[in-house]
């Protein structure tokens, strides 16, 4: 009898123990190594980056954070790099990944990722994000994976105004009026009508080329089947995208996206389509000024259209240090730390309490992309992740290889739709 008395009181004894070291332990301040996983090495990624990660060890001194950024524009090798460390069981502490199929049909389709909805409920970001953005990472049981740190645009043509005045050309504004009538204009004055990259820059290309050509009906259709994409319409976004390669350097797949971006602003060549964290390499690394280093349009064809991608962070399950990430994207959502990051990396913030309005923070380009995002029809981005699983991005990069070689925009399609069935994107 005295002996189970004790039993009972030694048990309670060490539950209220283990309860008092969990309490003390939820109320710990983070600390450990943090890795944060990313493809923002070089010019126009690492600023933005680099912001966040020095307030951050300001807010977090036993925080060490570890970047483990993996070089290559648009996470062509961070992404491969990451599905293997996934695989092993070794997913790093968070990592940038694109809201939308990207998310949605790799890492939390796999179960991989933990839900985040305690931390925008502490927050208040459920008012806080815009509803469509919401919806690109909140699964159908209403769990949401990431944070999202931004609001890109991919449909952007940049030029250097005074180079197009000397040169005697004006802005395209459709893709038919750029090969017909403006890239012979400048080869007859022997500048590159257009400087293209990598083939990741070439897939990114399209979707402004498709987009121009088809509208924003038939380019939505492609990513739920009801647009087909062995009809002409489709094919001729190829050719398109074909006659548009002819306008470009040769040395294109020898170009990362700086390289290419970059060949504008020095004045070898009169146009660039790029994503406008190239707003964040004009100002940042190049130190123009927008509106005389360097201008910009809708890519032709698609004013009034916004193609929008969104970078985040998540907490994959079995990350080392969960209450260090959780620190970290509970200060990536605020208005701080976004407005630490876009006026460098050249993007709007995702939160709508951040300081947009603010010119001094936000110059001229912000301001101009910020009307268009409110104002304009969006549509969502292939290159970067939203509107297909990735299983359909990486099949569609390689038939961009081969079309870039055999220019055989038929064949293109017909991969296209093959890829399309199989992978789930025709129901
Ligand atoms: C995109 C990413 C951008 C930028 C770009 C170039 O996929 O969303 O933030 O980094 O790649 O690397």
């Amino acid at each position: 009898m005295k002996l189970n008395r004790i039993m009972v009181f030694t048990v309670v004894l060490v539950l209220l123990l283990g309860l008092g070291g969990l309490a003390a332990a939820q109320e710990e301040a983070p600390s450990g190594d943090l890795e944060i996983f990313s493809w923002w090495t070089g010019g126009g990624e690492e600023a933005g980056l680099n912001a966040l990660i020095a307030r951050f060890k300001e807010l977090y001194p036993e925080v060490n954070v570890i970047n483990a950024a993996v070089a290559g524009g648009s996470g062509v090798n961070a992404r491969a790099v990451l599905t293997t460390r996934m695989l092993a069981g070794d997913p790093p502490d968070t990592f940038q990944v694109h809201a939308g199929e990207e998310l949605n049909a790799l890492w939390v389709a796999a179960g991989l990722m933990e839900p985040l909805n305690d931390i925008y409920e502490a927050n208040g970001w459920m008012d806080q994000f815009p509803d469509g953005l919401l919806d690109l990472i909140t699964d159908e049981a209403g769990n949401i994976y990431v944070v999202p740190v931004n609001i890109h645009r991919s449909n952007v043509l940049w030029y250097v105004p005074a180079n197009l005045e000397e040169w005697g050309v004006t802005v395209p504004t459709s893709w038919q009026e750029f090969v017909d009538v403006t890239c012979p204009a400048l080869l007859a004055k022997d500048v590159t009508p257009i400087s293209i990259g990598e083939n990741w820059t070439q897939v990114h290309l399209w979707e402004s080329v498709a987009l121009g050509v088809l509208g924003v009906e038939a380019y939505n259709g492609l990513w739920d089947g009801s647009t087909v994409w062995t009809s002409p319409e489709v094919v001729s976004t190829f050719e398109m995208l074909g006659k548009v390669m002819d306008c470009a350097n040769d040395d294109m797949n020898a170009l990362s996206w700086q390289d290419a971006s970059q060949r504008v602003a020095e004045g070898s060549a009169a146009f660039n389509v790029m994503g406008d964290w190239a707003a964040g390499y004009f100002l940042v690394d190049l130190g123009l000024e927008p509106n005389v280093g360097f201008g910009w349009a809708a890519a032709p064809g698609t004013d009034g259209v916004f193609m929008m991608l969104s970078d985040s962070f998540g907490l994959p399950l079995g990350a080392k240090n969960p209450t260090a990430v959780r620190a970290w994207l509970s200060f990536l959502g605020t208005a701080e730390a976004q407005d630490l990051f876009n006026p460098v990396k050249g993007s709007l913030p995702a939160n709508t309490t951040a300081d947009i309005g603010n010119p001094e923070l936000y110059n001229a380009y912000f301001q101009s992309a910020y009307e268009d995002w409110t104002t304009n029809e969006i549509v969502g981005s292939l290159a970067h992740g939203l509107v297909a699983p990735p299983a359909f991005s990486n099949t569609f990069a390689g038939i961009i290889a081969g079309f870039q070689g055999d220019r055989d925009a038929a064949s293109a399609a017909a991969n296209a739709a093959v890829a399309a069935l199989q992978t789930g994107m025709m129901r």
